[in-house]
């Protein structure tokens, strides 16, 4: 059975597709220093799938613990990366930090499937790395633009090493450049674990509609936009996932044309914030508690997807619609949000 590490194993992508590739027929094992995660998710993955995941609990930026990592397991047919910083906002605040975390990790283990010879590598990527597009929607071969924070610029550098580090090495990559991934696993076993107030809008929307936040707000409604909103690619977490496996099984079935070639995974669809405001409150029946605010600094006017690359070359396919990502995230926020009050009920001290 081929064996993959997954970095980043512990974290949202990462679990949901530690599940589709065990259920595809793939050994993982995960990386994962669990600075900014549990691990609940991998206890989530083990009810799904009955597999107990090994995690190594290793950051990436320590060159001996990463390369022990693989000395401990030979014949790795390949890597997803997914461990990195990804909040946009502390990226400003404290950008060496994503610098040296995104970028340090990322070589560290590019060091090490060059010496342990390992074959395949899937990225994570952003479609952030697009900037404020020119026109919509964004192939894959939309020319990158200026990103609008150090995280942008981290996956923007992080294509770019790889692209070089492709040059030199028989290691065959694929680039998954996501759009705004949400939702959680059918199972309600896996989902999103925000640390801290959300600044994503899904998890900000559904925090706020079970009262763990008294209000959200529309980040500006004065954009040149349907509504004044931003448009955004949602894209639900699983089908983000099974576009890895199947990256997996184009490298080692070799149906790659060059050895570092990017896709870009969104729906292909264009909703503004508003309109998946609307869509929650259709789903969930709650009427959420949302004001307009300013503009956020850094963020995209519109941006989405031009999927056919993906669909035509992976063999992707989107199996969630907009409706099922709401209710997926709306069904594990409540789970969340009982397991919190079972918690204090058993531990009354903390109340
Ligand atoms: C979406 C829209 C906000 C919260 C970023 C990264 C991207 C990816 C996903 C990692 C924007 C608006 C949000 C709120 C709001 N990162 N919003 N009120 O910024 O498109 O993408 O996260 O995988 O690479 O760039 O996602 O969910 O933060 O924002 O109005 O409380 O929702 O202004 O227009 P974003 P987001």
């Amino acid at each position: 059975m081929a064996k993959i590490i997954v970095t980043g194993g512990c974290g949202y992508i990462g679990a949901h597709t530690l599940v589709d590739l065990i259920e595809n027929g793939f050994e993982v094992i995960s990386i994962d220093d669990n600075s900014r995660s549990t691990a609940q998710l991998l206890a989530g993955v083990e009810a799904i799938t009955g597999h107990r995941v090994k995690n190594y609990k290793v950051n990436l930026c320590d060159y001996n613990d990463t390369r022990a990592v693989f000395q401990e397991n030979d014949q790795i047919a390949g890597i997803i990366h997914f461990a990195a910083y990804k909040a946009v906002g502390e990226s400003v605040v404290s950008p060496l930090m994503y610098f040296e975390n995104n970028l340090t990790g990322l070589v560290n283990l590019l060091k090490c499937t060059e010496e342990f010879e390992v074959p395949h590598l899937v990225f994570s990527s952003s479609c952030t790395v697009y900037g404020n597009p020119d026109a919509i929607p964004v192939t894959d071969e939309t020319p990158e633009k200026r990103a609008e924070s150090p995280y942008g610029i981290t996956k923007q550098m992080g294509e770019q090493i790889i692209r070089s580090f492709a040059r030199i090495s028989k290691t065959q990559c694929v680039l998954l450049r996501y759009f705004n991934p949400v939702g959680a696993h059918p199972s309600n076993q896996i989902g999103e674990l925000p640390l801290g107030r959300p600044a994503n809008l899904i998890p900000a929307i559904t925090q706020t509609a079970i009262g763990k936040l008294p209000q959200m707000h529309v980040h500006g409604t004065d954009y040149a936009t349907r509504d004044g909103s931003c448009v955004r690619d949602y894209i639900h977490v699983c089908d983000i996932a099974h576009a890895h496996t199947l990256s997996l099984q184009y490298l080692i079935n070799h149906k790659n044309a060059t050895n570092c070639e990017v896709f870009n995974l969104g729906s292909g669809n264009g909703i503004t914030v508003l309109e998946a405001i609307a869509a929650f409150e259709a789903v969930s029946g709650v009427k959420l508690n949302y004001a307009i605010g300013p503009r956020r600094a850094g963020d995209v006017v519109a941006i989405y997807a031009n999927n056919a690359k993906a669909i035509e070359g992976l063999g992707w396919k989107i199996t969630y619609s907009l409706t099922d990502m709401m209710r997926t995230a709306w069904l594990w926020e409540q789970k969340l949000d009982e397991e919190e009050k079972v918690f204090l009920k058993q531990n009354p001290a903390l109340n």
